[in-house]
Order: structure tokens, then C-alpha cells, then sequence
């Protein structure tokens, strides 16, 4: 499992940013995405956008990225999540301290000038995978931001819009952080439980079409998985349909449930291949690292591992977007060929009719900073890792899949799953049935929810926080002033 508090890098996608900034009113007019757009305009202080995997989350965030207008900061708990989004992590922009469970009444280690700025100046906050969050971590947001901007509004009158499906993977928590925050007072990991929310309900949006799966069966089935009420009628017809092997002439990405678990099957696939009578060629092609991604991060807290041991005909999965549109993170590919002199190797990727030369690219470690000549956010590189955008593609796990968009995918799970959310988040990955198949059959004890996710999500959020919708305040709740002028003007399209 990746760790929370690990990975403080962000991945620089040309394209990306320079996408058109051009509005696309059918888009805005889909349902969920026009209640978003319309609680941004008019100023919600809190939204929480929420829908089933596939339901178009990220798709919104990028959309909403690009009328940023220079005040708004996308963030997201992992480093995984950041990667997709071309953000940064909570923990580096806010400076959460690192390790063990935060009191955000107390003190916190003392915010440097640049940082200050930056959370003075921001207007609007993003965050993603809102699941993956710990309710300690979204109050330090809210006490850093107050601080910072000298108001006792909620998140100090910036406008935050929270995204995420608390039926996915949940906060990752030892034993001993969830002790520590039952005596702080939460009643759970999630962020539903901070503080922050009480005193500020979150509007409610829910994107209610799943658009990575088109055929309903399959959809149901996995809506019934990820609240829990799939009976073994359901996983009985899954596993008719799924087990055994995958389907012919495509090798499927593996998901297992523990790191190991995928660590030895892709050490293993290599030293197969290695071994076969074809005796292909194979190298170690080593990625480079300076400033803070040399000096203060190694491991899994890396972008980029510092070796990728390849052969001819190893299964590789791209780990970012093409600026060009061969490839996109999650795409998995067949090596053609290597070239060491470029660290370059050429892949097949599946689907499409002509190799792709995969060559070195850069991430860059960013930090967020308030650019007061200008009045911006911007970002500036503290360090840069080069290798290939590609990682081994025969087994991830769970937890690194969450996100992704696959056209095969074959589960591993062999009884070994841990979490809520896990079996759900693998299964979803798939477009549809045609390209999962199962490993061992699915057993319905593979089903795990969190109740208190379920029970949060079942009252709905409006209904969860109900004085949201009523002129009085609950007691002991602070109420909600309408949000500080900028953040009114600097809404979307204003
Ligand atoms: N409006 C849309 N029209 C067509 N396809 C879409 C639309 N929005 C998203 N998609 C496609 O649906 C798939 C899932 O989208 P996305 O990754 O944004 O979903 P998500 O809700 O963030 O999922 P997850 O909860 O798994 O992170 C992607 O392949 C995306 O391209
Ligand atoms: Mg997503």
C-alpha cells in the first residue's frame, strides 16, 4: 500500500495546461456538472462532488482547472491522485506535518513567507480523491488557511470544492492513528468527520451517469458491490462470466491486492521472459534525480523508479499523458525494442496499429507560491527526476489502479483483500466485461464497505448536515457568513 504522507511531487504535462480554455456549454449542461458549476458561481463556500467510479470526477476537475484564473490550487492527498491532475499534494501545500495525527487546535509548525502568500492569495481549492483525506488533515487546511488570511470563515473564505467517492479506498490509518483521533474527538478517519464540515455543511453534487462503463447489467452489478447489497446472485453471475482465463490475443493488467504481491509477479513475468528460449534482449534503464527528489525522497515517494528492468516483449503501463496522444497514463504496451544509448525504448501500445518510441521525460517537484506583482498562484520546480514514463504492466495494486481507466484488466485478489472500497475500486476499473476476467473466483466476503462511509453517503450529505438547508444554525455551529468578495468575483467565467 503507498503511504499517504510520501509523496510531495507533482508530473508536468505540457499539454495539459495549455489545453483550450475554450467553454464547452453541452458538457456544462450534463447533469451534476451544471449544479457544480452553478453552487461555484454562486459562491458556495463548500461543495463536495460526489458520484460512482467512472462518474466523470476527474473529467470535471480538469475542466474546472482551466478557469482557474490564477487563484485557484488543485491538490490531492496522494501523490498518485496528483499525478493525474497535474497538482500538487495537500501535505506540501499546506505543510502538514509529516507522520502521526494532527491537532489542528494547536500550534502548528510556523508557515514560511512564500507558503503565506500563496494560501493568502488563493481564492479557490480543489481537492480530489477527497476519500483518501483524513478528517485531521482537512482541519489543518481549514486552521492554515484561517490563519494565513486572518478570517474565522471555514477554510478562511476560500471556496473549497472537495471531490471524491467515500465508497472507494479510504484514508490509509494505522491502528494507533485511529486510536489518536477517537481521543481528539473524531468519529471517524474520513473527512466527513472534521470539524471544519460542521461548522460549514458542504453543498452536495452528485454526477449520477457512470460514462467509463456503457452496459447496464455490468454497471448495476458494480453499484451493488460498491454499497454493499451485492448478494451472491451477483457475484455468482460475475464469476460466470469472469472466471477463468482472459480473453484471447491481450495480456490483461494484474490487480492484486498487496505491493509484494505485485512486486513478484512482475520480478517473476521479467525473469520468465529472460529465460525463454528467445533469450530477448533486456536492460536496466536508470531515471535521474536532483534538488529535493535527489536530496529528500526515495522509494515509492519517487515519480519515477530509479531503475526499470525491461526486456523485448515485457508488458509495460505508461505512468503519465502523452503531450502527443500515443499514450495515456494507465495505457499498456508490448516492448519492441531497446535502445540504451537513448534510454528509449519502442513500445506497441495495445489498440493501436504503429509502435511508439517512448523516450526520457522530466517530472518536476513544484511548490506552490503567491505571486504578489502579479496577484497569482504559481508554482515553481524545486526538483526534477528523468526516465521513462513507462513501469512494469503485468500486476499494480488496488490502491495504485484507483483512478485509472482500463480496457483489460484480469483480479488477483486470491482472498487477500484488506479494505473497503478495494474489491469495488479493482472491479471498476474496467470498461466493461468483455476485458476482466478473475484469477479466483470473487467470494462475497470480498465485499467490504465502511459503514460509516455508507451511512454518510446513503443520507446524502445535505441530509447528513441538515441545518444546510434550514435559517438557523445547529448549536455550538458557527453560521456561515456568505463567502469574502474575491472568491465571489473570481468565479468560474466571471
Ligand atoms: N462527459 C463525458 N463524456 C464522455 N466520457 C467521459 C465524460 N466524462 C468522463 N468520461 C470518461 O469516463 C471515464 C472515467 O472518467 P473519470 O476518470 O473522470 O471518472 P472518475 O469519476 O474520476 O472515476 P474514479 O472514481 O474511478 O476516479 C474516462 O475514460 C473519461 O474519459
Ligand atoms: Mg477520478
Amino acid at each position: 500500500m503507498f503511504r499517504i504522507n510520501a509523496l510531495v511531487w507533482i508530473i508536468q504535462v505540457p499539454g495539459r495546461h495549455e489545453t483550450s480554455s475554450r467553454r464547452d456549454r453541452e458538457y456544462e449542461a450534463l447533469p451534476g456538472v451544471r449544479e457544480t458549476l452553478e453552487a461555484i458561481k454562486s459562491g458556495a463556500p463548500v461543495i463536495l462532488v460526489s458520484g460512482r467510479a467512472g462518474t466523470g470526477k476527474s473529467r470535471l476537475i480538469d475542466y474546472i482547472s482551466r478557469f482557474g484564473h490564477g487563484r485557484q490550487a488543485v491538490v490531492a492527498p496522494t501523490g498518485v491522485a496528483a499525478l493525474g491532475l497535474g497538482a500538487t499534494t495537500v501535505h506540501s501545500t499546506f505543510r502538514i506535518p509529516i507522520g502521526g495525527v494532527c491537532d489542528a487546535r494547536r500550534p502548528l509548525p510556523q508557515l514560511d513567507a512564500e507558503s503565506l502568500a500563496l494560501l493568502r492569495g488563493m481564492s479557490r481549492l480543489v481537492i480530489d480523491e477527497i476519500s483518501m483525506l483524513r478528517a485531521d488533515h482537512l482541519d489543518v487546511v481549514d486552521a492554515r488557511l484561517r490563519a494565513a488570511r486572518g478570517s474565522p470563515l471555514p477554510f478562511g473564505g476560500v471556496q473549497v470544492i472537495m471531490v471524491g467517492d467515500f465508497l472507494q479506498l479510504p484514508p490509509v490509518t494505522t491502528e494507533s492513528d485511529r486510536q489518536r483521533l477517537s481521543l481528539l474527538g473524531y468519529e471517524t478517519p474520513w473527512a466527513f468527520s472534521a470539524r471544519v464540515l460542521a461548522r460549514s455543511a458542504p453543498r452536495s453534487v452528485n454526477l449520477p451517469r457512470v460514462l467509463r462503463q456503457s452496459d447496464p447489467a455490468f454497471i448495476s452489478a458494480l453499484s451493488s458491490i460498491r454499497d454493499g447489497s451485492a448478494g451472491s446472485l451477483v457475484i455468482d453471475a460475475l464469476n460466470d462470466l469472469c472466471h477463468g482465463s482472459h480473453r484471447d490475443g491481450v495480456e490483461p493488467l494484474v490487480i492484486v491486492a498487496r505491493r509484494k504481491d505485485a512486486e513478484r509477479r512482475n520480478q517473476a513475468a521479467l525473469e520468465r521472459l529472460i529465460a525463454s528460449p528467445a533469450r530477448p534482449h533486456h536492460a536496466c534503464i536508470r531515471a535521474s534525480f536532483a534538488g529535493t527528489l535527489a536530496e529528500e525522497r526515495t522509494g515509492s515517494a519517487l515519480p519515477v523508479a530509479p531503475a526499470l528492468h525491461v526486456a523485448v516483449g515485457s508488458r509495460v503501463m505508461a505512468t503519465r499523458n502523452d503531450p502527443a496522444g500515443r499514450f495515456a497514463n494507465g495505457s499498456l504496451g508490448t516492448v519492441l525494442d531497446l535502445e540504451e544509448e537513448t534510454a528509449g525504448v519502442t513500445v506497441l501500445f495495445d489498440g493501436k496499429g504503429d509502435p511508439c518510441f517512448v523516450e526520457p521525460v522530466e517530472w518536476t517537484e513544484r511548490r506552490l507560491t503567491w505571486d504578489g506583482a502579479h496577484e497569482r498562484v504559481v508554482s515553481r520546480i524545486v526538483g526534477t527526476a528523468k526516465g521513462l514514463p513507462l513501469a512494469p504492466g503485468h500486476a499494480i495494486t488496488a490502491h495504485k489502479a484507483q483512478g485509472l481507466t482500463l480496457d483489460d484488466v484480469r483480479l488477483d485478489l486470491g482472498g487477500r483483500v484488506f479494505e473497503a472500497g478495494q474489491l469495488y475500486v479493482a472491479l471498476s476499473r474496467a470498461r466493461g466485461i468483455a476485458g476482466l476476467s478473475f484469477a479466483s473466483p470473487l467470494q462475497p466476503h470480498d465485499v467490504l464497505v465502511d459503514n460509516a462511509a455508507l451511512a454518510a453517503c446513503r443520507r446524502d450529505f445535505a441530509r447528513n448536515w441538515p441545518w444546510l438547508h434550514e435559517t438557523a444554525a445547529p448549536p455550538g455551529a458557527a453560521v456561515v457568513a456568505a463567502p469574502q468578495a474575491d472568491s465571489v468575483s473570481d468565479c468560474l467565467f466571471a
